[in-house]
């Protein structure tokens, strides 16, 4: 398959990856470095493996410019196990954090951080439909709070804080679907946490990165993998690590790093998110999007059309010029464009071109 042969995916995750990533993959896949072997056939003990393994954790600190009294984590198990695992780590006995229920992700990690620790719900959008995120003055922190849980962006309903709330505890936040999309204000963390398969690399991957002086401060005895000091005191090659997501993610950083770092990575998403919502805005009413205008997401950007019908249309003919995945997730429907840090913005024109073309021809 040629490059010309590619499509134009949208998906929500995982999802499309740089080009150039994938063609220096390609190339050094019988052959890494001259080892006669390619990366995931080595030992993840080997000095060709340490070299990528710690140059990602490097390269992942300089892009993100995490501060030095923080620890970064590569783990297996997603974001999922994120859920359990933070309170565990975080939360001594008898201990309390609130959680931010702002949709599909934010309600699953606050049920899973109920089955592990005594947590409360700081704030529910389902009044509204999830159609929101809330402003500080409407989180309730209970007295005691250790941090509040928030998903920085909702995958599936398509919203995202666009500032952080500034509150009387610490955060920790989901950010999976836009990691490293945007520089982060480390000060007003404790934790931050995501799957590496939206804006980074390939799924098998999830990244933590805690204030290292909180590292075993719940006191609990837990399941040694399930102890991030495991991990924190093996630069997390304890046991065998996530080897082809971890390598395929160093290059996705390096290409990051060299096109202009977070700041840029930030620029582009306006933009891309600017010529979609311009799309649906410029629309006069025919497409809608369903989600507050300013909690809109930068990534997943979702959108209705009259009626189910010409939904069905639209996937099945953006499908058919080279545009997939656009289907909104199952459980709201309509149609969700996410447009990660690897989507260029050609993609999104010819999406833009597509979405005022079907507009002409059906309305
Ligand atoms: C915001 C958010 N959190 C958590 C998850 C779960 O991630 P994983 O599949 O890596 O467990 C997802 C997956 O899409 C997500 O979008």
């Amino acid at each position: 398959m040629t490059t010309s042969a590619r499509v134009h995916n949208f998906c929500a995750g995982p999802c499309t990856l740089p080009v150039s990533v994938l063609e220096e993959v390609r190339d050094e896949l019988l052959d890494f470095d001259g080892t006669g072997m390619s990366i995931v056939e080595a030992s993840h003990r080997a000095d060709a493996y340490d070299a990528v393994h710690m140059g990602a954790l490097a390269d992942f600190r300089d892009l993100a410019a995490v501060p030095d009294d923080f620890t970064v984590l590569f783990l297996q198990g997603g974001a999922s196990l994120q859920f359990g695992q933070v309170p565990m780590n975080l939360l001594a006995d008898g201990e309390t954090a609130g959680y931010v229920d702002t949709g599909a992700w934010g309600g699953k990690a606050l049920s899973d951080a109920r089955l592990v620790a005594d947590v409360y719900e700081a704030w529910s959008g389902a009044d509204g439909d999830f159609t929101r995120m809330p402003g500080a003055d409407e989180i309730l922190v209970r007295d005691g709070s250790r941090f509040i849980h928030v998903t920085s962006n909702e995958t599936i309903g398509g919203i995202r804080l666009p500032d952080f709330p500034t509150l009387s505890v610490p955060l920790v936040a989901d950010m999976s679907s836009d990691f490293l999309s945007r520089p982060i204000d480390w000060d007003r963390f404790d934790l931050v946490y995501g799957g590496a398969q939206k804006n980074l690399g390939p799924a098998g991957l999830a990244i933590v990165v805690v204030r290292t002086s909180l590292l075993g401060r719940s006191g609990r005895d837990l399941v040694s993998y399930l102890d991030y000091r495991t991990h924190a005191s093996a630069d997390s090659m304890a046991n065998t690590p996530p080897m082809f997501p971890i390598y395929v993610m160093g290059k996705v950083l390096t290409w990051m790093k060299t096109s202009g770092g977070l700041g840029e990575f930030e620029r582009r998403s306006n933009e891309r998110a600017g010529l979609v919502y311009g799309a649906i805005d410029g629309s006069g009413g025919w497409y809608r999007s369903p989600v507050d205008e300013a909690s809109r997401s930068h990534m997943n950007i979702v959108f209705r059309l009259p009626d189910d019908d010409l939904e069905k249309r639209f996937v099945a003919e953006a499908a058919a010029a080279g545009m997939v995945n656009l289907k909104g997730h199952r459980s709201v429907g309509g149609i969700r464009a996410s447009v990660y840090n690897a989507m260029p913005v050609e993609s999104v024109e010819t999406l833009v071109d597509f979405m005022a073309d079907f507009r002409s021809t059906n309305s």
